[in-house]
């Protein structure tokens, strides 16, 4: 059946199934296969979250270790993907470092094509693995640092940040870093992980799919908007200068990055977890002007719009604690959604469709060239 009504941005349109993740904007959930994503952010490590996504389940401990031990003997970057990184200029996004390494890593790979089930899990896995060395190389070589192997003794969120600053933090760093990745690991059909089931409907391969994730992901209006965080916030400098510049920018017609959902209008599920885990970060650097600054532009724009924060408020300045760069944010982003982007190829792949809408002609009517 044809249907006129358009929707722009597929706004309110169901596409269809998907049993990985329930986005519930009513009742303000979240839940991964079943699972409220808040109880796995408090108990579960990411590799769990990770081994949940695509296998629907959680691994039983024997499961636990052999996943465990797969993911640690696939870290290390190849030489050539090294290679590749050092070649792409670092004035590039480092979006576009990820988006290419990524691609490197798909026309390396023998069995690129193959789309069982079996060999999509093994390229799930070693993109899982390798985005951590990707995303720590990448802003070390900008930072004029050497690179840092992985370690084989350290869990995923753990050797991350060793990989990116040459030690493992205090504890409590490690767990706002896993609890962020837990959280950025799977949001049912948003723009990326669409993008990536709309280019495995064409029967393409699972690595041109995450390429293309990556592209989307890549936009303010989507992952871009943790590191479009940081960038406000110091375009405001301090808490008292947060209401004026926030008329000025509304009265500008900007929107403020950070806020607003297209899913949830009452606030995001998420934010609670993450933002509890920020203020362990600023209590832990001792840096309550950055929470005051947070608190006074999140309340202003509550009042002012009455738009709420979405999970990169709390996770830009998250990451800017931890140290990272804020160009590296959304590159975090891509390293936690690798895991619902794979999840959602292989359930695209299990019943799948071509993913091919129609539209409605708005261009000038029938017309010809004059006769030659
Ligand atoms: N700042 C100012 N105004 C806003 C904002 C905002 N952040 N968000 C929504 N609005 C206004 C919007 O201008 C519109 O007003 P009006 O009806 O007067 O034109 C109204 O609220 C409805 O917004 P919309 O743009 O129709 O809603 P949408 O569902 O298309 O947009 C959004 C959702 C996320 C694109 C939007 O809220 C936005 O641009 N937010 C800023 C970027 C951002 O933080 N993105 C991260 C999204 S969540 C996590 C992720 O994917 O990374």
């Amino acid at each position: 059946t044809v249907t006129s009504d358009i929707r722009k941005g597929l706004n309110g349109v169901v596409v269809d199934y998907t049993a990985i993740s329930k986005v519930n904007p009513e009742t303000n959930s979240l839940l991964y296969r079943g699972y409220p994503v808040q109880e796995l952010a408090a108990q579960c490590s990411f590799e769990e979250v990770a081994y949940l996504l695509w296998h629907g389940e959680l691994p039983t401990p024997a499961e636990r270790a052999a996943f465990e031990a797969s993911e640690r003997a696939l870290r290390a970057l190849s030489p050539a993907v090294q290679a590749v990184i050092d070649l792409t200029p670092t004035t590039a996004h480092p979006m576009d470092v990820v988006r290419t390494a990524v691609s490197l890593i798909g026309a390396s790979d023998p069995d690129a094509e193959n789309d069982t089930r079996e060999a999509n899990l093994a390229k799930s896995l070693r993109l899982f693995a390798q985005l951590p060395a990707i995303v720590a190389y990448d802003q070390r070589r900008r930072r004029g640092q050497e690179l840092i192997a992985p370690r084989d003794d350290l869990d995923y969120s753990s050797n991350f940040l060793f990989m990116a600053f040459g030690e493992v933090p205090a504890p409590a760093v490690v767990d706002a870093f896993r609890v962020s990745m837990v959280l950025y690991a799977e949001h049912s059909f948003n723009a990326s992980t669409f993008t990536a089931r709309v280019i495995t409907s064409t029967l393409s391969d699972l690595y041109s799919a995450v390429t293309g994730a990556i592209g989307a992901l890549k936009g303010p209006l989507h992952g871009g908007a943790n590191e479009a965080v940081m960038h406000i916030f110091n375009e405001i400098g301090d808490a008292a200068a947060a209401e004026g510049w926030l008329e000025g920018a509304l009265t500008e017609k900007r929107k403020i990055m950070g806020f607003g959902h297209r899913v949830y209008k009452d606030g995001d599920s998420r934010v609670p977890t993450m933002k509890t885990a920020l203020d362990t970060l600023i209590e832990h650097y001792d840096r309550p002007a950055l929470l005051s600054l947070y608190t006074t532009l999140e309340l202003a724009m509550t009042e002012r719009k009455g738009i709420l924060p979405n999970l990169d408020y709390p996770s830009g300045p998250a990451y800017h604690l931890m140290g990272f760069d804020t160009a590296a944010f959304t590159p975090l982003f891509v390293a936690a959604r690798i895991t619902g982007w794979t999840a959602h190829i292989m359930e695209q792949l299990e019943s799948n469709a071509l993913i091919r809408p129609l539209s409605a002609y708005n261009g000038p009517d029938e017309r010809h060239l004059a006769a030659a």
